[in-house]
């Protein structure tokens, strides 16, 4: 029955009945989040429903729309057991609206309330997420998708949000596997889950036309699986990465590698004739491509090949940092199975490896596991800031700097894309830089969530 669970073969199964459409107008219209118990049938309907923590009772909560340069107004109402608050993730966000229990905020108790009510300055796809214990929260359902729209969007037939997830269900009756703190979780790759969906559902299906151009806004939303894409029946170009713009489309060619919170926007065109099937393949644990978003294609008025879209506006802070004049850090990456640590640093006691592992912390960034009582580093507003990344463990992390965008730094001096959570693998040296222009305490952090809680989690204060 695991078995089953795990993957479904092309064009195989049932036809998914829950849609992707968007969200009623009066959930959008909502000043509210309700952050409550609900139940989601994200396995086939011969399996029960799943007991979810979402948003207004949705997974994935509410698709929220905002224009550019607006405002996001909402109140989170934790209807929940437990104390949570929402992050804003990949945001360039007032420090005192990013959501962070513990650092910019207090947890909100059950039954009260939070005002959350921000800028949105730059146009693209974020998400929003439990930020306390999010670990477990997440897990259970706590995300959704946050669209701040350019004033002239691209020209596209449509505009689909695929938000990615990963569940570990129990295959007996589909509920979610506890404990969310496995220490096998914590210790090795993350909660990888048994069956692979989107948009609240194992079978997501976005109907298409032939001809049609689409622009799908891809995010990963899992704990901690990589997603290794795959176009089938598509041609198309990455657009935006992490909501930023790239300067010009990159026509996608082989494989898309989406980190856990990680977002890329694409344009693309369905190939495939009516009564075909287009779709995004997944790279499956048995190293197969797998059906992951169907696209059936349907009959009707085809649309005209349109040429190479055209680069999306560019948002207001594109600033470089400064190589030269950069403050240098670097932060090691430590611990975890097969490479373990010797000690660390925990709650301002130096410990060992058992001590350690007897608290939960299996992971470490430069010696110190979870959080500390002062930052990784202070930094002036506007300084240009290099930091080494090094990857001493044996796993791959999705490494996630809050409030600001940050680029790769190549071998050659050159810059990546803007990104706000980038992967990094095992002895494959790697090296950010911003420009630290958003005052406050700004978590850096692994969002393999499990690794996060186990130790992975940093922070930073620009001035
Ligand atoms: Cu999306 Cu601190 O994370
Ligand atoms: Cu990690």
């Amino acid at each position: 029955m695991a078995g089953e669970m795990t993957r479904r073969a092309f064009c195989a199964g049932t036809v998914g009945t829950a849609g992707l459409a968007a969200l009623p107008l009066s959930a959008q219209e909502a000043a509210t989040l309700t952050a409550r118990v609900s139940t989601a049938q994200l396995a086939p309907v011969s399996y029960p429903a799943t007991a979810v923590w979402a948003y207004d009772g949705q997974l994935p909560g509410p698709v929220l729309r905002v224009p550019q340069g607006g405002r996001v107004t909402r109140q989170l109402v934790n209807a929940l057991p437990v104390p949570t608050s929402i992050h804003w993730h990949g945001i360039r966000i007032d420090n005192a609206m990013d959501g962070v229990a513990g650092l910019t905020q207090d947890p909100v108790p059950p039954g009260e309330t939070f005002d959350y009510d921000f800028a949105v300055p730059d146009a693209g796809t974020y998400w929003y997420h439990a930020h306390t214990n999010s670990m477990e929260q997440v897990a259970r359902g706590l995300a959704g998708a946050l669209i701040v729209e350019e004033a002239e969007p691209p020209e596209v037939d449509r505009d689909e949000v695929i938000l990615f997830d990963d569940w570990l269900l129990n295959p007996e009756d589909a509920q979610f596997m506890e404990p969310f703190n496995h220490p096998m979780s914590l210790s090795h790759a993350g909660r990888m889950g048994n069956l692979l969906g989107a948009n609240g559902t194992y079978d997501p299906v976005v109907a298409t036309r032939p001809k049609e151009r689409l622009r799908l806004r891809l995010i990963n939303g899992a704990n901690a699986r990589v997603f290794i894409l795959r176009l089938h029946e598509l041609t198309g170009w990455t657009v935006a990465l992490d909501g930023m713009p790239l300067p010009a489309p990159e026509a996608v060619e082989g494989e898309l590698t989406l980190a856990p919170a990680q977002r890329v926007d694409l344009i693309v065109d369905v190939v495939a004739e009516a009564g075909a099937e287009a779709g995004l393949l997944h790279l499956g644990d048995d190293d197969s491509w797998q059906v992951l978003v169907r696209m059936p294609v349907e009959s009707g008025a085809a649309s005209v090949v349109r040429g190479v879209p055209v680069p999306l506006p560019p948002n207001p802070r594109v600033e470089l940092p400064s190589l030269e004049t950069a403050r240098r850090l670097e932060m090691v990456m430590e611990g975890g199975a097969m490479a373990g640590m010797a000690s660390a640093r925990f709650e301002g006691k130096d410990m060992g490896f058992r001590e350690l592992a007897g608290r939960g912390q299996f992971w470490a960034l430069s010696g110190q596991s979870g959080m500390s009582d002062t930052p990784f580093a202070r930094l002036e507003r506007g300084e240009s800031v290099r930091l080494k990344l090094t990857n001493a463990t044996v796993f791959p992390h999705a490494m996630h700097l809050h409030g600001m965008h940050f680029r790769e730094v190549h071998p050659d001096g050159s810059f990546g894309p803007m990104r706000d959570t980038i992967l990094s693998l095992p002895d494959e040296p790697l090296e950010i830089a911003f420009v630290a222009d958003n005052p406050g305490k700004w978590l850096l952090h692994c969002h393999m969530l499990a690794h996060a809680a186990a130790g992975m989690i940093s922070w930073i204060e620009v001035a």
